[in-house]
């Protein structure tokens, strides 16, 4: 039941499927017991409302809850290991499970994959464990199929819905048309293009998809920084003049502090480690994490040429989860930029509307915690903005001035426009667009 499985559970059981959330964790099934989200999404809160009152949604820690199901999911972590491999122990897990369950099924189940995992899992793992432990023949009293997916952290139930296309992997063509057959139903005219394919290429359709989006935001930044060290650049206008080219399209071109969250870092982590474990080292994937790692550390950079020693300096952080629209701090460049931070001696205070609980279990009583933008900003000597949440747009130049003992703010998000900041008296460094640097944002705007 975690931002995969309990969005996909709501979402069918809102369309009047009856859906059963299985976890081993009693806080999680309690809390949902409740009707409450054990994490912030947008929508979910009321999702979980309604499906709650249709009655088609139950929780429970019950591991053989799924034996009378048509269709199973397998929605669980799939994290690193030291050293960058993929930990397959959830999965491994979940299968076991689902084989000891079927043992007392009476039906044909379809089992689906929707965790990330490396090519061959689904073949020489799932499907080997599923038929050790259940003693049941696959294609006969169960099918497996590999489903990735695709949902972005704050649109997870818009994606889950509205998805852009959906992949279905497996050896068995009736299994294929049993989940492509569920989704007619679920999306109904909304269904998307299906590719039809083998477990190995929905596994790897997943990873290339991250892959590629990360690369294609690695990319902006290192275009970003190039752009920093040339008079007059601005790195939007690039992107923006870029994007217009239809084979290269304009999103995933937003330059900034880098990625983070939980599935680019671990997805390109694994698939690198995959790849150099066939014998390729995969140069791309590798050039792409490097910029990335560097890019958060610019912060730190920046605000140290802006105050000279970060030693004793206060410095208020604004945004702490990984991307806007959620709490979560997987991975958020909040953290190395914080780190960095601290590490320099800044007195740090930070704010994040929804990730303020996350932040405590990372950074206890290191830093202070604001409670709003404006108190993050009283009387600090530098701001930087790491996460791009809309009410951090909203800010105008008088409350940075008004608020903070000197007005120094470092745009990690490109939220702010440069000339109106600095027309009103303020220091601002933004990526991609170089120190101190007068630019008329009006000479080049698209339209
Ligand atoms: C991603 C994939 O988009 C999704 O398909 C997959 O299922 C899970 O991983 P998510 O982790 O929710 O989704 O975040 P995404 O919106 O892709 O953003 C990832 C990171 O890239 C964020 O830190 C974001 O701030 C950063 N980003 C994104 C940029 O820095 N610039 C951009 O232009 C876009």
């Amino acid at each position: 039941m975690g931002r995969v499985g309990l969005v996909l559970a709501v979402a069918l059981a809102k369309h009047g499927y009856e859906v059963v959330g299985i976890d081993p964790d009693k806080r999680v099934t309690e809390m949902l017991g409740r009707g409450e989200a054990p994490f912030y999404e947008p929508n979910l809160k009321e999702y979980l409302a309604a499906v709650s009152q249709k009655k088609t949604f139950t929780a429970t820690r019950h591991a053989s809850a799924n034996s009378k199901s048509d269709i199973t999911y397998i929605a669980v972590g799939t994290p690193t290991r030291p050293g960058g491999t993929i930990d397959l122990t959830y999965v491994e897990q979940a299968a076991k499970m689902i084989g000891r369950s079927l043992r007392v099924a009476h039906q044909h189940q379809l089992v689906v994959i929707k965790s990330t995992v490396t090519p061959g899992t689904a073949r020489t793992i799932v499907k080997t464990i599923i038929e050790d432990e259940s003693k049941k023949k696959p294609g006969v009293d169960f099918s497996l199929c590999s489903n990735p997916e695709f949902l972005r952290e704050g649109h997870a139930i818009h994606d889950t819905e509205i998805p852009d296309r959906i992949i279905i992997g497996s050896d068995d063509p009736a299994a294929i048309d049993k989940l492509e057959r569920f989704y007619e139903d679920f999306h109904g005219e909304k269904l998307p293009s299906v590719v039809r394919t083998s477990f190995e290429n929905a596994e790897l359709t997943k990873y290339a998809n991250n892959a590629f989006l990360a690369t294609k935001v690695s990319f902006i930044n290192c275009i970003a920084n190039i752009a920093e060290r040339v008079p007059h650049a601005d790195v939007e206008s690039i992107a923006a003049g870029i994007g217009l080219d239809e084979r290269i399209g304009s999103k995933f071109l937003n330059a900034g502090l880098g990625w983070g969250g939980s599935c680019f870092p671990k997805d390109l982590g694994a698939l690198l480690s995959f790849s150099k474990r066939l014998g390729y080292g995969a140069e791309l994937v590798a050039a792409t994490v490097e910029t990335n790692k560097k890019q958060a550390q610019k912060a730190v950079r920046f605000a140290k040429l802006a105050l000279g020693s970060l030693a004793s300096k206060r410095v208020s952080v604004l945004g702490l989860a990984f991307k806007p629209d959620t709490d979560d701090m997987r991975e958020a460049v909040s953290i190395p930029v914080i780190k960095g931070l601290l590490k320099q001696h800044a007195i740090v205070t930070v704010w994040d509307p929804k990730a303020m609980e996350n932040a405590h279990r990372i950074f206890g009583k290191t830093v202070r915690y604001a409670t709003s933008a404006s108190d993050c900003l009283e009387k600090a000597d530098c701001c930087i903005v790491a996460t791009e949440w809309s009410e951090f747009r909203k800010l105008r130049p008088s409350t940075f001035r008004e608020k903070m003992r000197r007005p120094r703010v470092i745009d990690g998000r490109r939220l702010y426009d440069a000339d109106e900041f600095r027309a009103a008296g303020i220091h601002l460094v933004a990526i991609g667009l170089g120190p101190n640097k007068t630019y008329a944002r009006s000479f080049d705007t698209v339209r």
